[in-house]
């Protein structure tokens, strides 16, 4: 295929224009805050209660973002009649037990990513879904950004030639108190950073077959940084870095014969990519604007649409998608040991 003349144009639909859920959120951190911000300011989904461990922080977060219902327990959010999609954002670890807490009550759940801590975790999340018949899926963001939707395309009609490789890095300085230091919370820079990077190589080159990774531990005890190398079907590789000690630049690049792809750090969140043809060629461009989390509302808005549908998940991250990342995770956290 020769290289293309110019960029297909991302399908997104319109964040506003999807019917409108009435959500209540479990736990008030740190993406809870940013959550709950970016539906206020870029989408017609409603707020209508917030769940924590203590009244006082429930409330407190609900004063921020003028939500009418604080409650002290998650119990009571998944118990309220006028909510229809639970979203949790809470640590790891807490994503298992609060899913099956949302799922058996039969709302349609939002689970902060990863699904689970290990893919044994996922399926037993995606079988209680089953289970209960309602909306299930992971947050996993970054699929619903239109540069995104843009890539897909791109890969599609083999823009990129073949076979592909990929080369990926993620890594982020944290403070030693930081929830990703603590083991009991799962920490570690796998099911927080490479998370998104398995998601992107699974995505641009398909199944793995093989991982070989090495990791050193940070002081807490859990890994402070990881190397991978993965082969995937057709003999394929991806090259992932992550690391919770420094700030990398956080680009993915996908490599092929005719045509390389460079995705801006970083390159989960909303932003720009190139596009170079390895035959002189020439370039293109694509750009959105760099909104950071502001962008989490895109998801929100696929999951409205979806569940108004009457659809149990979405074809851009469904469970089996989610289950297989955490896969290739537990394989490279085993290869560390
Ligand atoms: N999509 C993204 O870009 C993104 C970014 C960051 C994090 N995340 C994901 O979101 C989840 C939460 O991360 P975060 O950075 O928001 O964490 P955080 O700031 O520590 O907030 C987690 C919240 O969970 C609740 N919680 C329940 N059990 C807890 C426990 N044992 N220890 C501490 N908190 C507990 C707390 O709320 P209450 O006290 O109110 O109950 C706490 O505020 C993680 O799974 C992470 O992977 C996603």
């Amino acid at each position: 295929m020769s290289f293309p003349t110019s960029l297909p144009r991302a399908r997104t639909l319109d964040p506003k224009a999807a019917p409108t859920l009435r959500w209540g959120v479990l736990g008030t951190g740190w993406i809870a805050d940013r959550f709950v911000a970016s539906l206020r300011k870029h989408s017609s989904q409603q707020v209508v209660a917030v769940g924590s461990r203590t009244q006082s922080s429930a409330q407190a977060f609900a004063d921020r973002h003028g939500i009418t219902a604080a409650y002290g327990s998650y119990e009571a959010v998944v118990g309220a009649a006028d909510v229809d999609v639970v979203y949790i954002a809470t640590p790891h670890n807490a994503h298992l037990p609060n899913a099956l807490l949302s799922l058996e009550a039969g709302k349609h759940t939002l689970i902060e990513k990863p699904l689970g801590t290990t893919a044994v975790e996922a399926r037993q999340i995606a079988a209680a879904a089953e289970e209960a018949g309602v909306f299930c899926m992971e947050a996993m963001w970054t699929a619903f950004l239109p540069k995104y939707d843009v890539l897909r395309q791109l890969l599609a009609d083999k823009a990129l030639g073949g076979p592909l490789s990929v080369v990926a890095d993620f890594g982020e300085w944290f403070a030693d108190d930081h929830r990703i230091m603590r083991p009991e919370l799962a920490g570690g820079p796998l099911l927080d950073l490479a998370t998104y990077l398995v998601t992107f190589a699974l995505g641009a080159l398909g199944p793995v077959t093989d991982v070989a990774a090495r990791g050193q531990s940070a002081p807490s005890g859990v890994l402070g940084q990881v190397g991978a190398l993965l082969t995937h079907t057709g003999g394929t590789q991806s090259v992932l870095h992550t690391t919770l000690r420094g700030n990398t630049p956080t680009t993915a690049v996908i490599a092929g014969t005719e045509a390389s792809l460079v995705v801006d750090g970083p390159f989960y969140q909303p932003g720009g990519f190139t596009l170079t043809s390895a035959l002189g060629l020439g370039s293109l461009r694509y750009d959105e604007e760099p909104i950071a989390h502001e962008g989490l509302h895109f998801q929100a808005a696929e999951v409205a649409r979806r569940i108004t549908a009457g659809e149990m998940g979405s074809p851009l991250r469904p469970l089996a998608d989610s289950i297989a990342t955490l896969d290739v995770l537990d394989a490279i956290e085993s290869a560390c040991h």
